[in-house]
């Protein structure tokens, strides 16, 4: 699957799933836009490889908006949105208090919307498409993780209203629901014996991912391969939601 030619904004594009992604598309051919709201971070795994960096927060419409207009200004065109970036958040309703929800929502569902309302005109016009980083805990609750699960699960029905409002104009919009993976937001949960072995015994593989596990699924999404495809929340979960 090849991606040569295309232009491709990855948010959260420095570390983890979505530095996985933004190799596999290099890789695979597009110019790749990583957009990240550390600037350090950002700008090293930019130089590593060999993609442009912007500073974003995604939280900031007005600077969504900007990535937006500096990618299609530098590039002529953009062709694919990869919504990755995103938070994590270990409290139940109980436990939570409302900052945590409103910061979890802020970026992992408004995030996202921002993403895809910025890229769209230009998405209308390149027939591009837009791939959401969800999760599985946006597919059945995650213990534990009710504002993260609040969010994801609003950033998967997102998914499919967005594709349907634009299918027949041409543009394809999916997300990966990914199970639990070893990056350095599930760094410090897995480093533990318990959560390591919690993960391990409720996946049916009996293991959590790796980043460059899941990148192959964003490329495929964004591929010409993915030409039918639209509206679906994959999971990538080793059968953690299969049961
Ligand atoms: P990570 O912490 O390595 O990467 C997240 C990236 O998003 C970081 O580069 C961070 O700087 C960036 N980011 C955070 N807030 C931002 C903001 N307001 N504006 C711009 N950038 C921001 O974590 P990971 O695991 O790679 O997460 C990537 C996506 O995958 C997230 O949406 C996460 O919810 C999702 N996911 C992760 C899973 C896992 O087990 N690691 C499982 C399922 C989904």
């Amino acid at each position: 699957m090849q991606l040569d030619g295309k232009t491709a904004i990855v948010t959260g594009g420095s570390s983890g799933i979505g530095r996985a992604i933004a190799e596999a598309y290099v890789e695979a051919g597009a110019s790749v836009v990583i957009a990240n709201r550390s600037e350090d971070e950002g700008r090293a795994a930019a130089d590593e490889l060999g993609c442009r960096f912007v500073r974003t927060d995604v939280t900031e419409y007005e600077a969504v908006e900007a990535l937006v207009e500096t990618t299609v200004d530098e590039h002529g065109a953009l062709d694919v949105v990869v919504n990755n970036a995103g938070i994590g958040s270990e409290s139940s309703v109980g436990e939570m208090d409302l900052e945590e929800w409103a910061n979890v929502v802020s970026v992992d569902l408004d995030g996202v919307m921002h993403g895809t309302k910025a890229a769209l005109p230009h998405l209308l016009d390149s027939e591009g498409c837009i791939v959401n980083v969800a999760s599985i805990y946006g597919l059945v609750g995650g213990r534990g993780a009710a504002a993260y699960s609040a969010a994801k699960g609003g950033v998967v029905n997102f998914t499919q209203q967005v594709a349907v409002d634009y299918a027949a104009e041409g543009v394809r919009v999916n997300s990966i629901c990914p199970g639990f993976v070893e990056t350095p937001m599930t760094e410090p949960l897995l480093e533990t014996e318990q959560f390591y072995n919690y993960v391990r015994d409720n996946t049916p593989m009996n293991r959590p991912a790796q980043p460059e596990e899941i990148a192959p699924l964003a490329v495929f999404l964004a591929s010409d391969a993915a030409s039918y495809l639209t509206g679906a929340n994959i999971p990538i979960d080793g059968g953690w939601t299969a049961h």
